[in-house]
């Protein structure tokens, strides 16, 4: 082989290991395996919890009945026919290879962490109210609706409601779901104002389970500045879909910015290529402990490097106090990872 004829193949490569893959986010494999006409077969139940919503085969609460799993480790549940479900809660222990999202395991009996409330988002069917962040304070940096202080996103933890105070469950996140068609949100995540308002992303097929350089998902960040009228409409990012509930986490008023010194640690700016940031290059030493978002998700690149919410926390759970991605209470001065990743000179 020629050394040019070698140049060529080895750029394709690079190329097809950066291109975007749109993977499908539809369900495959036969009705059966998640439907049940009348949930009665033989004169029993199907689901003993049955007959259930959209005639599911699970248990009554459908989202978390189906992606639960109560086999060590189990992250992707493969029932066989094309099907493969993306397990969030592991119901006999924290995985080891934990979906992207982490996992909801020790936000429920939490076994054996101590605060097991501050491990996740207390979601319902998995966990109770959090025993520290009562309803009347709702989600920490939440925004007041109508003038009255925090009535907004109050509780995860109650049953799924059409109002905007409570939309409890897994689709107070995943406002809308569609099993059966490919759109274009990234992980069925949208606000509720509109149909303009959802996050977008290159998802990875495997949801994570076995992250690498060439197989992860890639976010989609804005660079700032943040503010009401930037919302998640105009930015598509995933730190202003945190910003839902968080809002003042993510609006540069609350934060200080658009620049130092800032007030609260900034997201959806750009990841400098100057001083101590240099250092750290993501598009070619990607590193799942703290992951950035990129403007265009569908081409990363070095100078487009966007600080996200999910930098440093896991959205459903993690085997950390206040979800984050590694151990805070290790990161010092003069170590390494975590913090020490971007701050590199710290
Ligand atoms: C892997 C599981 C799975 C399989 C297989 C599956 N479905 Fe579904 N289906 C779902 C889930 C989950 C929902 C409810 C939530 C939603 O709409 O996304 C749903 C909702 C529906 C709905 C109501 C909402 C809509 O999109 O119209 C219909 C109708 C439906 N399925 C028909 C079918 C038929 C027919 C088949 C087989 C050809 C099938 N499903 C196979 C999981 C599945
Ligand atoms: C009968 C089983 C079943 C039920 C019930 C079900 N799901 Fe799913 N769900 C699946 C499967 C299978 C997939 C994987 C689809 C794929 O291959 O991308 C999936 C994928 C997802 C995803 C990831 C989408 C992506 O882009 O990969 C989310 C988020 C999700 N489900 C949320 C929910 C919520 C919220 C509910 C309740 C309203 C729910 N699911 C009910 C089987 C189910
Ligand atoms: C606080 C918001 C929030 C809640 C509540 C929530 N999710 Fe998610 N979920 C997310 C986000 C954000 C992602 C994308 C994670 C990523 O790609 O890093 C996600 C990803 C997923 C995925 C894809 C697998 C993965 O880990 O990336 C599935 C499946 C899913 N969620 C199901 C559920 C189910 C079922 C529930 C309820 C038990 C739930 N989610 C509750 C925000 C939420
Ligand atoms: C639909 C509203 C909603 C969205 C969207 C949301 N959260 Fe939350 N979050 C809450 C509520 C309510 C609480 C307080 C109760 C609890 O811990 O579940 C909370 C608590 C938290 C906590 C503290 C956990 C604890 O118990 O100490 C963190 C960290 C957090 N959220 C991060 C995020 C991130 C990151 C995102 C974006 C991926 C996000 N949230 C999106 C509603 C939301
Ligand atoms: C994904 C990269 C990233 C991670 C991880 C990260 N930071 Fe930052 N941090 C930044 C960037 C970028 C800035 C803003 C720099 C600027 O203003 O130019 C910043 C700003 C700050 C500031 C404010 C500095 C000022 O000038 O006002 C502090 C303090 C800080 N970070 C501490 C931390 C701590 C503690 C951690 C770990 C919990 C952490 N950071 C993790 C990227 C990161
Ligand atoms: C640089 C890392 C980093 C980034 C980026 C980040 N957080 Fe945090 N977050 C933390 C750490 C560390 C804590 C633990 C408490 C503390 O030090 O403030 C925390 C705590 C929280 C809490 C719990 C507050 C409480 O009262 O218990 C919430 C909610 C939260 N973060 C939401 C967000 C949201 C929403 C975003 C994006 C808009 C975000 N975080 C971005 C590191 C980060």
């Amino acid at each position: 082989m020629g050394p040019q004829i070698k140049i060529i193949i080895s750029l394709i490569g690079i190329l097809l290991a950066f291109l975007p893959v749109q993977v499908s986010s539809k369900v495959a494999g036969p009705c059966v395996n998640c439907h049940t006409m009348h949930n009665s077969q033989d004169g029993a139940n199907v689901s003993g919890a049955g007959p259930n919503q959209y005639l599911m085969n699970v248990g009554a609460n459908i989202c978390v009945a189906c992606h639960s799993s109560d086999v060590a480790n189990e992250t992707i549940k493969d029932i066989g026919g094309g099907t493969r479900i993306p397990i969030v809660y592991n119901t006999s222990g924290y995985p080891t290879n934990p979906l992207a999202g982490g996992n909801f395991y020790y936000v429920s009996t939490g076994s054996p962490k101590v605060d097991k409330d501050a491990y996740g988002h207390n979601v319902y069917g998995i966990s109770a109210q959090d025993a520290n962040i009562s309803t009347v304070e709702g989600a920490p940096g939440n925004k007041s609706c109508g003038g009255v202080a925090n009535v907004c996103h109050r509780t995860l933890a109650v049953e799924p409601q059409s109002n905007n105070f409570d939309k409890g469950g897994c689709q107070g996140c995943h406002v809308n779901v569609f099993h059966h068609t490919d759109n274009n949100e990234y992980r069925f995540l949208s606000g509720h104002e509109g149909t303009n308002y959802y996050v977008e992303g290159v998802e990875d097929a495997n949801w994570e389970q076995t992250p690498t350089l060439a197989n992860h998902n890639v976010y989609k960040g804005y660079d700032g500045p943040v503010g009401d009228s930037v919302t998640l409409e105009t930015t598509k990012s995933i730190s202003s879909y945190c910003g839902g509930c968080h809002y003042y986490f993510h609006r540069e008023t609350a934060t200080g910015g658009p620049s130092s010194p800032w007030l609260r640690h900034p997201t959806d700016i750009k990841l400098p290529e100057t001083g101590e940031y240099a250092a750290y290059n993501p598009p070619t030493e990607y590193n799942n402990q703290t992951p950035v978002a990129y403007t265009n998700p569908s081409s990363p690149t070095r100078a487009t490097a966007i600080v996200m919410c999910l930098s440093c926390h896991r959205p459903h759970g993690s085997d950390q106090p206040d979800m984050l991605r590694w151990d805070y209470s290790t990161s010092e001065l003069g170590g390494s990872g975590g913090c020490l990743n971007c701050h590199t000179t710290k």
